[in-house]
């Protein structure tokens, strides 16, 4: 969105990543005010692609580091319409140590209170500073039932305490038109003075023409019908890639004999763990994490059955890490960083497609 274009309301982009929420509130009116992201290296990418559109959180020091900087201040956060924050989710998720609120990153919850009550506690005092009206935050599947449930609830009664109504739901990115089974849970919370609504009402996928299911049963049927082919790059689009780069992204012998070793030792014990491997004719890949850098396990591409490439299989390429979340890399967005540092990214990241879906509706029955 160009600098002078107006804009229908502001938000505020926490636990920023590369982007992911900035790119679906542009996409419906939203301008960025305040952003905070404490890896390097996400920065660096946060920077190469939303300084052009939002120039002003870079020039006037809202692109903040640590959100727990003790020499940030709430009340010095530009006044915003909605809060943005795919909080770190290592404490809630399977693979983390489900050590919940008793570690640092799971306390990030109060800090995305703290900043709301210091809005709302400088409302109080003068009229003219808005409320924030929306929060839009993510998380693991798994957050709901972390704790049996305590987590989840701590935080619908924290945001009750605050004056806010929330409503929560897990959507899959394989129902908005990419090819990648990502179950992650959306609660969007409204301040019920300014927003008198008794519920939100999700989207939980688009069809083949573009239109919101909002029918939860219906989702599987209706979906728009995607395949892994349509995230691949094509054979020589990867081989002159590879060149440039002087790179393959065709795993070792010594890592896929490795992979297979282990598939059969899984096995044998009964448990599914192991390599996923996918073609062009696979419905969706499986969920694609930060870790994806390490082996590639959770997501290889079979080459078998393709003339001229070795015959075991390669990772994705980020290009295609990009597409497999929704990011518009074949329209501008950049990639500044080494490929390790962007598969953490991608892997880190929301699935675009579904948090712009979500934003039209937030805009359409929300605001
Ligand atoms: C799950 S990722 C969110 C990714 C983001 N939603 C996106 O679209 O790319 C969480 C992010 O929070 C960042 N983070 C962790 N602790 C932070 C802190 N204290 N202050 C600011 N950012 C932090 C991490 O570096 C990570 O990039």
């Amino acid at each position: 969105m160009s600098k002078n274009k107006k804009y229908k309301f502001t938000f505020i982009d926490l636990f920023a990543g590369i982007g992911g929420f900035h790119l679906s509130m542009e996409s419906v009116g939203g301008k960025c005010v305040f952003a905070s992201e404490i890896d390097k290296f996400a920065r660096q990418t946060y920077e190469a692609n939303y300084k052009q559109s939002s120039p002003e959180i870079f020039d006037n020091g809202n692109f903040n580091e640590d959100i727990t900087d003790e020499n940030l201040k709430y009340e010095d956060i530009p006044e915003f319409d909605i809060l943005c924050g795919g909080f770190p989710c290592q404490p809630f998720s399977h693979a983390g140590l489900k050590k919940g609120f008793g570690d640092t990153r799971g306390t990030l919850f109060f800090n995305i209170q703290e900043i709301v009550h210091s809005k709302i506690k400088a409302n109080q005092k003068d009229k003219s500073i808005s409320v924030p009206k929306i929060l839009l935050l993510e998380n693991v599947k798994g957050f709901k039932n972390h704790d049996k449930g305590n987590t989840f609830k701590t935080i619908k009664n924290v945001l009750d305490d605050l004056g806010y109504d929330m409503n929560a739901e897990v959507l899959n990115s394989k129902h908005f038109g990419v090819p990648q089974n990502r179950e992650r849970i959306f609660m969007v919370a409204w301040n019920r003075d300014l927003i008198k609504v008794e519920k939100f009402n999700f989207p939980f996928g688009i069809d083949n023409d573009g239109k919101v299911i909002f029918d939860k049963e219906k989702r599987e049927q209706l979906a728009k019908e995607v395949k892994v082919g349509d995230i691949l790059l094509k054979k020589e689009e990867l081989e002159l890639l590879e060149k440039e780069a002087n790179k393959t992204y065709t795993i070792s012998e010594r890592l896929w004999a490795g992979h297979q070793r282990r598939r059969v030792e899984h096995a044998n014990k009964g448990n599914g763990f192991g390599f996923s491997s996918f073609n062009e004719n696979s419905p969706y890949t499986s969920t694609i994490s930060a870790r994806y850098y390490k082996d590639g396990s959770e997501i290889l591409i079979e080459q078998n059955h393709i003339e001229g490439r070795p015959n075991r299989p390669r990772k994705l390429h980020p290009i295609e890490a990009a597409r497999l979340q929704g990011y518009p890399i074949d329209n501008g967005f950049i990639i500044p960083v080494s490929d390790n540092q962007a598969y953490k990214q991608f892997g880190n990241s929301v699935s675009v497609p579904v948090v712009k879906t979500i934003a039209q509706e937030i805009i359409k029955q929300l605001l």
